[in-house]
């Protein structure tokens, strides 16, 4: 078992380059089965929900080429529609985006049931009912296992979503780029990765367009194309670390990005106390340790409202902002599972429902804790780098489905951090 040992109480200078998006890699290694050829995708992270996704896809027959750490060649000419094991699929939600690909390449689809972070219920019937608008039958076996089947072809529908969903959103733009006729998503996603998505599917020759707008337009062509393609960099990443820096003090820097994405974060730490800096590609976050962060109110909403994924990571602001802040879940009905953490870390903050209230503490203390599920860890991380004294964070694995090379990256702009590896009998001994 992996941990990671931080020691906080400093403030953080330099700068951080910034990984490609880890959301948007997941929706675009499925749509290259969408074709019959080779795909060179380049910025890609290097973290565990990327190894995963290819994984699943070297199972499909489907040929991996690693050019370095962060570009692949991806070849599909021999691509078997198989069913996924559940095994490998119960690892990340974002299996999901095989049903789309395979359902739009080949007609048919068996794929397990999800896995991914547990925020409460995350039903996929937005997906199902995109799929069964295009013409597909959709049954869930008792083993939970998705089968998607179009016995007699797909044809392009209007489709109204219930729920602003990204998943949904990606899902039903992968089952639609190569059917008869013209697809109409309304109510869709905004974020950034269904535009990166939609671009990816464009340069394969696809015909979309509206994405990054509620109304996308799929107009299904006959054939799409291998192609070369840079994921954008990931929102969530930067703003992890532009939220660290204004929470340690100092002056961070991220590289790389796309400021625009970052608006509704910069924003709310601006509101915060925290001075902001924006280049072309970069994004710079000041704040004097010595001065305490204001309260702020926030909800978390579909971009271009502030992001559910960063939710946590301004919990752990709040906490030690001067004053009472309230913060309000406005996606999933139970992401709060880190207050518990940070309540052994000295934070005072009571949780109803989706509704989030922080008393602000002068000073978070060291205490062993783990993380609840990927973000989360990344907000428990910014806390131990705060806190005074030595944390020791548990069930690290699912920081690094999202992050990567977090520990050099943070070492490099001053943080005290390092990963260790226990037997797995002392890890059993410390949590009894
Ligand atoms: N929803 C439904 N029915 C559906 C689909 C979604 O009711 O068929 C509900 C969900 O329960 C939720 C809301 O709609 O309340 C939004 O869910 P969405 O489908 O947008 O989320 P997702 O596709 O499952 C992706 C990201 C998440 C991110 C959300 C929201 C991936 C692989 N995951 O999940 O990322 O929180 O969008 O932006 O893209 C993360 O990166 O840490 C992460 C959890």
């Amino acid at each position: 078992m992996e941990q990671y040992i931080i020691t906080g109480g400093h403030e953080l200078h330099g700068s951080i380059p910034i990984s490609g998006a880890k959301n948007a890699a997941l929706g675009i290694l499925p749509a290259t089965l969408l074709c019959s050829g080779v795909c060179r995708i380049e910025n890609l992270p290097q973290i565990s929900d990327v190894r995963n996704m290819l994984d699943i896809l070297a199972s499909m027959g489907v040929r991996i080429r690693y050019l370095n750490k962060n570009a692949v060649e991806i070849d599909t000419t021999h691509t078997q529609n198989v069913p996924t094991p559940y095994e490998m699929v119960r690892k990340l939600r974002a299996s999901y985006y095989l049903i789309g690909a395979l359902l739009g390449r080949f007609g048919k689809a068996e794929v397990a049931l999800p896995g991914g972070c547990d925020f409460g219920f995350r039903p996929i019937d937005q997906h199902i009912k995109g799929f069964e608008a295009l013409g597909a039958t959709v049954q869930i076996t008792e083993g939970g296992i998705v089968q998607v089947e179009a016995k007699d072809g797909l044809v392009g529908a209007s489709i109204y979503l219930d729920v602003v969903s990204v998943g949904a959103t990606m899902n039903i733009m992968l089952a639609a780029a190569l059917i008869k006729g013209q697809t109409v998503i309304e109510n869709a996603a905004r974020e950034p990765h269904i535009v990166d998505l939609a671009n990816f599917l464009n340069t394969m020759g696809a015909d979309i367009t509206g994405a990054g707008t509620d109304v996308i337009k799929v107009r299904g062509v006959e054939q799409l194309h291998g192609c070369t393609y840079s994921i954008i960099p990931d929102q969530i990443e930067a703003g992890t670390y532009l939220a660290l820096a204004a929470a340690t003090g100092g002056a961070v820097t991220v590289t790389g990005v796309i400021p625009k994405h970052l608006e509704s974060i910069t924003a709310k730490l601006s509101e915060m106390g925290a001075e902001i800096e924006e280049g072309d590609d970069t994004v710079t976050v000041r704040r004097d340790s010595s001065v305490r962060m204001r309260r702020i109110n926030l909800k978390t909403q579909p971009y271009p409202g502030f992001p559910t994924d960063m939710q946590p990571q301004f919990g752990v602001l709040m906490s030690m902002a001067e004053g009472t802040s309230i913060l309000t879940e406005g996606i999933y009905d139970n992401r709060y599972r880190y207050v518990n953490e940070l309540r052994r870390m000295g934070a005072e903050a009571t949780v109803d429902g989706r509704i989030a209230v922080f008393e602000g503490v002068e000073k978070l203390n060291a205490a062993p804790v783990h993380a609840p599920d990927l973000r989360a860890g990344a907000a428990l991380i910014m806390a131990a780098l705060c806190a005074e004294g030595t944390t020791v964070i548990d069930e690290i694995h699912y920081i690094e489905r999202g992050y990567e090379d977090i520990v050099r990256k943070l070492k490099s702009v001053g943080a005290e951090i390092r990963l260790v590896e226990i037997p797995d009998g002392a890890a059993l001994e410390r949590a009894n």
